[in-house]
């Protein structure tokens, strides 16, 4: 009924890998997010300028490649440290103040300090490191502009996973010990990288900012978004918060943030869809899906484009075609769908072995 077309050479970029050695980009790997290509084929297709929105911008990929491109862009997301990582990487910066910020951070002199943290963050760091990290969290803290110490606490985020035992295995955290180099020396290396990143990056002066909201309920103008790129949770892969509970605990629990509700789909007892025959929790997702969907048509002008990376669901009685529902939700709330793009296709099995059917990681494109 839709038209799907394959472009299976874009599927490597809807990961985050080709974004591991983009200067800025790979500032904070996030294991879900897309990359940067994905961003300037999409920008090409739709010839988009104006103002893009990302309702679930992550660390950013939208608003830095939008940025690049001279393109307002706007994102929102529910994480706290995606917000604090995306605007991190928007900012403008003085590459000599953040010098003299770095030189300064990295004269602290070592002081044994108590803190208080839980078993786990002790089983995954040696204790010199997480020594080391409580010393230049508190001279860190201590800077005055907020820029700058943003830029080294992001800094100390990545040296100190970089230094820890943990292993981010899918969703879940592995600790398995292994010689790990010095914090010190580790926070050097990637504040010096992070500020030739500054000097060097190709960027402009288009507005980028992300804040913390929730897609399904955006304080937004209506008819005020020309485009929109983005890639929601994916069915029956939306636990986010754990991965990262080690830089939550470490870095932002002295932090204000606001209360939401972390994910889409975790209200299984949503009645949404009855007559499809879904498991609970995809039922839960579609109707999540639904309130963001009605809240992109409410804010995009009419004739706006709409892009959404969304990847299938594998259970164990077959495949739930998200990319399909998707469309028909996107449909019955007047947007028109343009066509759906696959870019991957992989197995979905039981029991591991026991192939049940494909499941595609898929573009769908709208238009209002
Ligand atoms: C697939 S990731 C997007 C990654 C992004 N494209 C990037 O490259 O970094 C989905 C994001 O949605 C966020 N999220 C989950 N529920 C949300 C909600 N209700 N509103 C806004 N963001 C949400 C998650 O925190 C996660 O960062």
């Amino acid at each position: 009924m839709y038209k799907i077309v394959e472009k299976l050479e874009w599927g490597p970029f809807a990961t985050f890998i080709p974004n591991k050695h983009e200067p800025v980009y790979d500032w904070f790997y996030y294991k879900e997010g897309f990359s940067k290509q994905l961003v300037f084929n999409v920008l090409d297709m739709f010839g988009a300028n104006g103002l893009v929105l990302d309702p679930f911008c992550g660390v950013g990929t939208t608003l830095v490649a939008c940025k690049q491109r001279g393109i307002d862009s706007l994102g929102f997301d529910v994480s706290p440290i995606a917000v604090f990582v995306s605007n991190v990487k928007l900012r403008e910066y003085d590459p000599d103040e953040l010098f003299q910020a770095i030189k300064r951070l990295m004269k602290i002199k070592f002081v044994k300090k108590e803190c208080d943290v839980s078993s786990f963050v002790k089983k995954a760091f040696s204790k010199y490191v997480l020594d080391d990290i409580f010393v230049f969290r508190d001279a860190i803290m201590r800077f005055e502009d907020e820029k700058i110490r943003d830029f080294l606490l992001l800094g100390l985020m990545n040296a100190a996973m970089k230094c820890s035992y943990v292993i981010k295995d899918g969703s879940v955290l592995r600790i398995k010990k292994k010689p790990v180099p010095p914090l010190r020396k580790m926070l050097r290396r990637t504040l010096m990288k992070m500020l030739h990143d500054v000097k060097t990056f190709e960027t402009t002066e288009a507005k980028a900012e992300a804040r913390i909201g929730d897609a399904r309920m955006l304080d937004m103008e209506d008819e005020s978004v020309d485009a929109v790129i983005t890639s929601p949770p994916y069915l029956n892969k939306i636990e986010y918060t754990r991965v990262y509970s080690i830089e939550t605990e470490l870095f932002f629990k002295h932090m204000k943030t606001t209360a939401i509700r972390s994910a889409i789909g975790l209200d299984t007892t949503a009645d949404f869809l009855v007559n499809k025959d879904l498991p609970p929790i995809a039922r839960a997702y579609f109707k999540d899906m639904d309130m963001v969907i009605h809240e992109l048509y409410r804010v995009c002008k009419q004739g706006a484009k709409v892009a959404i990376v969304v990847g299938n669901g594998c259970f164990p009685d077959g495949v739930v075609e998200s990319d399909i529902i998707l469309s028909e939700i996107a449909e019955s709330v007047g947007f028109a769908v343009d066509r759906i793009i696959v870019l991957n296709k992989r197995w979905c099995t039981k029991q591991r072995t026991k192939k049940i059917g494909i499941t595609r990681e898929s573009m769908i494109v709208l238009t209002k």
